[in-house]
């Protein structure tokens, strides 16, 4: 016996460009029908999923499954139903689709077989026709391609049910007359060696487009759109915690920053502080005005003042209190500390240096006021002076700071 020989007679993208060439036509011949595609098991399964995909029309599907009986490839020409369709064809458009014609027997029957139960046209689309093996006058009406004799597999097609998986059509040639016969499976080494040479020529064929296709895959597996949120919410969390070691003082900007647009986070944090400091000192800011005084060396002078109330009810000393400034990004421009009790007259702002200013504003005790002990419902009043500050100062801000808790 001769070897076997086997090659690819068409690929993926051919038959692909095929499938769409028959649907157009198919689409176009049907519109406005009802039609009825129906299926030839097992071979045809492929070809019709492909095709009923790339119509442009509706219909309804089905499958019948036939069996030709007599020995071999060699049909005797009587074709059996072993499975029937199990919709009603009567006045519907009736496609049958079949992967080959080949002597022309089967689809005759099928053919004959569904005229008798009154449809209103039946018509075949068969992907392979093998003209020249006819031995009864069979026209398939809708032809993907005329292919001359020789044994053909994948795509659904199978030899001995296997190849059916190949997503491309493969041609055997020498086949022997017991093409279509069942061999047992002790006796199959040909039809191992022929899987294992229909592999190899995948490889070669499609190995590199298969390995980037592969690569492909891999890369789409790795970053599909909830991996890829995953990941960024990983490296945000990962990142945050990495500024939030190096620089702690970040975290406490970031929350008032959020507080400033979010008022709701400022009520949590508030809740939350209360419950952290409880029977802390608390102290509440009235009064407070901003102005400009303009001082000999440094220019203008952004001034805050007001007085701060002691709301606890035990007495407290040492009260601190923040002026903030905030860019036109809510980013901290700049910060200034002052002890309650401290206040300059508008002539010594006028003619202080920066440092002496400050120092003035940072005397714990209070040198206008006595800072040591102010009681329940106490006032003292505060002033915070900036001397510099960025052009785009979007808002000022001033809170309590701190202060000490007497004990009586
Ligand atoms: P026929 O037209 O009645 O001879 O039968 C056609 C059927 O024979 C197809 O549906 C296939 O199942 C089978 N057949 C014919 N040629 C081939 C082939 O080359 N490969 C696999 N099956 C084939
Ligand atoms: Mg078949």
């Amino acid at each position: 016996m001769e070897p076997m020989k086997r090659e690819i007679l068409f690929t993926k993208e051919v038959i692909e460009k095929k499938v769409w060439e028959l649907a157009e036509t198919i689409s176009r011949d049907y519109q406005g029908g009802e039609l009825i595609v129906i299926g030839v098991l097992k071979g045809a399964f492929v070809f019709m999923a492909d095709l009923i995909r790339s119509l442009s029309i509706s219909c309804l599907i089905d499958f019948v499954k036939l069996a030709s009986y007599g020995a071999g490839s060699v049909s005797s020409g009587k074709v059996m139903m072993t499975k029937d369709i199990e919709i009603s064809m009567e006045g519907k458009d009736v496609l049958i689709v079949e992967d080959i014609v080949d002597t022309g027997l089967t689809l005759s029957f099928l053919v004959n077989l569904f005229r008798e139960r009154n449809p209103r046209s039946v018509k075949v689309c068969a992907l392979l026709d093998k003209r020249q093996r006819r031995e009864v006058p069979f026209e398939a009406d809708y032809v993907g391609f005329t292919i001359e004799d020789g044994f053909v597999v994948g795509y659904g097609i199978d030899f001995n049910e296997e190849f059916r998986y190949l997503p491309e059509i493969y041609i055997i040639e020498n086949m022997t007359e017991e093409r279509n016969t069942f061999i047992p499976f002790e006796e199959r080494e040909d039809l191992d060696d022929l899987q294992r040479d229909v592999e190899q020529i995948r490889d070669q064929k499609f190995g590199e487009e298969g390995e980037e296709g592969n690569n492909e895959k891999e890369t789409s597996r790795l970053w599909s759109p909830w991996k890829l949120t995953a990941y960024i919410v990983i490296a945000v969390l990962i990142l945050s915690g990495v500024c939030l070691w190096f620089f702690p003082g970040i975290g406490e900007q970031a929350w008032e920053r959020m507080s400033l647009s979010i008022p709701w986070i400022e009520k949590i944090r508030g809740t939350e502080r209360q419950g952290e400091i409880f029977d802390q000192p608390r102290v509440q800011l009235k009064d407070i005005k901003q102005r400009f005084v303009n001082n000999l060396l440094l220019g203008n002078l952004r001034v805050i003042e007001g007085t701060a109330v002691n709301s606890s009810d035990f007495p407290i000393a040492g009260i601190r209190v923040r002026g903030r400034l905030y860019d036109a990004y809510t980013m901290v421009a700049g910060e200034q500390l002052s002890y309650c009790g401290n206040y300059l007259t508008d002539e010594e702002l006028g003619f202080l240096t920066e440092d002496e200013i400050q120092e003035e504003l940072s005397n714990p005790r209070g040198s206008d006021v006595s800072n040591n002990r102010i009681t329940p419902h106490g006032q003292i009043p505060f002033m915070i002076v900036f001397c510099h500050w960025p052009g785009d100062v979007s808002k000022t801000t001033v809170t309590f700071a701190g202060a000490e808790r007497l004990l009586e």
